[in-house]
């Protein structure tokens, strides 16, 4: 091995760090890495609110053309389907929480395994 190979190596090295780093900072300022400010998705004075009243006007078809319009990008629906990103929703109302074990559920939804989904934690 020659000396300019191992200033070559040497500057490979040192110009990737640099790169790295670059990317790291100009990401870092592009990107917060806080918390949004205002959800993405959110119903105004509706949270914790009892879904019991809702429900007595609740419209399924409309629900049923939401579900496939917003939730069925991840999440299979038909009963016996493959789970996708997400678990399959099909039969999931009444079901253990994280009850599937077709699916690799995150820590934090196993640990709420002794809970089911009722119409009120589903909301
Ligand atoms: C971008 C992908 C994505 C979308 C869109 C999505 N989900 Fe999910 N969902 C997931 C993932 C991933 C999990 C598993 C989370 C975990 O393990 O912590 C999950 C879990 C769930 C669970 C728990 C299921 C169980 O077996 O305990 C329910 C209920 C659920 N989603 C409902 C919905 C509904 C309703 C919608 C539409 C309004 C929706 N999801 C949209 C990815 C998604």
């Amino acid at each position: 091995m020659d000396s300019m190979f191992l200033n070559r190596l040497g500057a490979a090295f040192l110009l990737s760090g640099v790169s790295v780093w670059m990317c790291s900072a100009v990401g870092s300022a592009v990107v917060p890495q806080t918390a949004p400010a205002k959800p993405a998705f959110s119903l105004p004075g509706l949270e914790n609110k009892p879904i019991a009243p809702f429900m007595a006007h609740a419209d399924a078809a409309r629900g049923d053309a939401l579900v496939h319009q917003v939730c069925t990008s991840c999440h299979a629906v038909n009963e016996g389907a493959s789970d996708g990103v997400g678990p399959n929703l099909s039969g999931v109302a009444g079901r253990r929480i994280a009850g599937l074990s077709s699916y690799s559920y995150s820590g934090a939804l196993k640990g709420q395994q002794k809970h089911f989904w009722s119409d009120q934690a589903l909301s």
